[in-house]
């Protein structure tokens, strides 16, 4: 994997709403009108590769954790460790920081009316547990009716796992 992990230009910014378009398997319509809201006030990494974005994290941190909000990457350019190269810039950045967090959809039970897959949300779950993430908690309908959510939490002692 040699794409390059840097921060983005706003017109970068504003123009992950396209990548993430082409996943319906992973973000409705509703969830994806808020990624650029999120990556406008958070902090955001691309990963470049031939001359375009082809994935990126949003995440936001306070004393003790880091969560991230959004991760993607081109279905194009999966399997190619672009994800690793993304989290492990993030969980570097944890330093001190005790947990990070990511939340997702449990694949079990999908909201109804939306293409999210369970294909989908297997395939997020192996690789946070790949990057030494654990499932710490469900919470049924966290996000609403039927919009259940998995924790996956790393924990960091003296910044190194
Ligand atoms: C989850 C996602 C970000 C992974 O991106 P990626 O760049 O393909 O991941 P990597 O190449 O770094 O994968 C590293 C390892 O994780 C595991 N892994 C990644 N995707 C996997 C999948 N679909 N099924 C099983 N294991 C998977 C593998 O062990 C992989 O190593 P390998 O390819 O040598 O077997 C990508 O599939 C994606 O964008 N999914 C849709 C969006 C989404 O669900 N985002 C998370 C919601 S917060």
């Amino acid at each position: 994997m040699n794409a390059v992990i840097r921060k983005p230009s706003d017109s970068e910014v504003r123009a992950l709403g396209v990548l993430v378009e082409s996943m319906p398997d992973a973000f409705t319509p509703q969830g994806r009108r808020f990624l650029v809201w999120d990556a406008e006030r958070h902090d955001v990494l691309v990963a470049e590769l031939h001359g375009a974005v082809r994935g990126f994290i949003v995440w936001v941190s306070c004393a003790t954790e880091i969560e991230i909000l959004w991760l993607a990457v081109d279905r194009s350019f999966r399997r190619r460790g672009i994800a690793t190269a993304l989290v492990d810039e993030v969980v570097e950045s944890a330093g001190s920081q005790r947990v990070v967090i990511s939340k997702t959809a449990y694949p079990e039970q999908l909201p109804c009316r939306t293409e999210l897959t369970q294909q989908n949300f297997r395939g997020t779950i192996a690789f946070f547990e790949k990057m030494g993430f654990n499932v710490a908690a469900r919470a049924p309908d966290y996000w609403g009716c039927g919009n259940s959510v998995v924790f996956l939490v790393k924990r960091i002692w003296h910044g190194h796992e």
